[in-house]
């Protein structure tokens, strides 16, 4: 997508498609009457009719008929004025922009950047409406071979209007952060739709390589022999049922000055979980190749991170590994010692990300990390606690959690806290080892963490459990059906602040 900025009064501009905002409370407004005279009327007949009010993500497609230079008009509802912040301009952009797809026009112009949104900057808004944009724009087509001319085509060019000339500066700069931010979300949801038969561990190493090179920052991976001798005996108890060898990805990326402590970023990258020996159910297993969205995640954000040259050292470490059943698999009853040298009992093969990361998280302590932040698809528990719409947010340090659902509300990937008290950890209390590693049905999600906990002893740490953000179910505008990269925007805000902060 090209993106360009003018400085253009919005009824002089000749494109495809002008697309413009409108508010619900805001129809007897300049901009309304301006639109409408130019139009020769054609905005208040369709207001009268009730065809287009206003509301949030509503839109109105009017065909100019040469009154304007624009060809059309898109009206875009935005709501109420005092409600609009930069999460719903987001999701408006992408809703225009999925429209325009739909019917094959992929060139546009927008006066939208000029729209106020509190405690926001210019670029924060032009940052914000690229992104919706761009996530509108994403497709994971790769595997279709018949009938390609027949996909809804992406938006290609889109020309920012803004009233004065020193805004085109502000607007430039907010247009590439959202390509940064963009690209790794596109990175995450590709690698989260590719299919078990072709993303083993090593196809995540070998593309966590690629990237690092391409973006600049270092990948070093080590392999089931190495990760043998260092003794991790939780993530090689995971990995032992399947022929595919694991591995251990470690990313790092030194934007920051040298003696800067690193902020650690550890995602689950389990490439398939069928559940082990204790196997999953047939029905939706195919969803559980996206069990290594949190390594997805960390990769997309890295690519953001070092392309957006955020001042900042990041260390990234991905335990990636295949669960499933075979004649080599951990049974319910094993016991594994864990590279921290505790014994884990595992009672139920199908927690297994806990198991992977409580040895990335203890490989992760020498790096000396100022804070680590884990990011795993580790419970349904936590699809039945929050649904689809927020990640759960658990750790040791408040500070750091009240940063992160500070993140969360600035970008619209949520987060919500569940407690982590101590009370919690009597249910993974194990009868003949240090720890079991399920807790029983009640408060699945914060036993999952109480057990990581364990193992993030002297950090500060936070964990994300995004089992219900990571896949889309429905298919939005600004996310087709399939993965939706939750965590790079998330994490990019995160980070921007963080680095900002220093
Ligand atoms: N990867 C799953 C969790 C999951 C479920 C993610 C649905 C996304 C959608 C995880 O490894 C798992 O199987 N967890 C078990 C834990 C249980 C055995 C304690 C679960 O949630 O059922
Ligand atoms: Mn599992
Ligand atoms: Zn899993």
């Amino acid at each position: 997508m090209e993106f360009k900025v003018k400085k253009t009064d919005f009824l002089k501009r000749k494109t495809a498609a002008l697309v413009v905002g409108v508010f619900e409370d805001k129809l007897k407004g300049r901009l309304v009457r301006q639109l409408d005279e130019a139009l020769g009327g054609l905005v208040q007949q369709a207001l009268r009719a009730g065809e287009f009010r206003g509301e949030f993500q509503e839109t109105l497609l009017l065909a100019s008929g040469g009154r304007l230079p624009a060809q059309r008009v898109l009206l875009v509802g935005l709501g109420r004025e005092a409600d609009l912040d930069l999460d719903r301009l987001r999701k408006a952009a992408a809703v225009a922009c999925a429209f325009l797809q739909q019917r094959r026009i992929v060139e546009m112009a927008t006066d939208l950047v000029q729209v106020r949104v509190k405690g926001a900057a210019r670029g924060d808004v032009a940052q914000a409406l690229s992104e919706g944009l761009l996530q509108a724009a994403y497709r994971f087509d790769r595997y279709r071979t018949e009938k390609r001319d027949k996909l809804p085509p992406a938006m290609a060019q889109v020309c920012y209007l803004v009233a004065e000339g020193a805004e085109v500066a502000a607007v430039e700069a907010g247009v590439a952060q959202a390509q940064a931010v963009a690209a790794g979300v596109y990175l995450a949801r590709d690698l989260v739709n590719e299919p078990g038969n072709v993303k083993s561990p090593r196809y995540l190493a070998q593309q966590a390589q690629d990237i690092a090179r391409e973006a600049g920052f270092s990948c070093t991976v080590i392999d089931r022999a190495e990760l043998e001798a260092q003794g991790f005996g939780a993530l090689l108890g995971v990995a032992q049922g399947s022929v595919r060898e694991p591995c251990l990805i470690v990313l790092e990326y030194a934007g920051g000055a040298k003696e800067d402590r690193p902020l650690a970023l550890v995602g689950k990258g389990v490439v398939f979980d069928a559940g082990g020996i204790s196997l999953k159910p047939a029905e939706k297993m195919d969803e559980m190749k996206m069990d290594m969205a949190g390594a997805a995640a960390v990769l997309g954000t890295f690519q953001a991170a070092a392309r957006a040259r955020l001042p900042i050292n990041l260390v990234g470490v991905i335990p990636a590994v295949e669960n499933l059943p075979s004649g080599n698999a951990m049974r319910p009853g094993d016991i594994l010692t864990s590279l921290s040298g505790r014994t884990i009992e595992v009672l139920n093969t199908d927690a297994e990300g806990r198991l992977i990361l409580a040895d990335a998280l203890t490989y992760v302590k020498r790096y000396n990390p100022r804070a680590v932040i884990d990011l795993a698809t580790l419970t349904g528990a936590c699809i039945i606690a929050l649904g689809h719409h927020a990640a759960a947010v658990l750790g040791n340090d408040e500070e750091l959690i009240a940063r992160l659902l500070d993140a969360g509300r600035r970008s619209g990937e949520k987060l919500w806290q569940l407690p982590l008290w101590e009370e919690y950890a009597g249910q993974i209390k194990s009868d003949i080892a240090d720890v079991k590693n399920i807790g029983g049905r009640p408060a699945g999600t914060i036993t999952a963490a109480a057990f990581l906990q364990k193992f993030a002893e002297g950090l500060t740490w936070a964990h994300l459990d995004i089992a219900g953000t990571a896949w889309e179910e429905k298919g939005e505008a600004w996310v087709p059906k399939g993965a939706s990269g939750f965590g790079v925007r998330l994490l990019m805000t995160f980070l921007r602040k963080e680095s900002a902060l220093k």
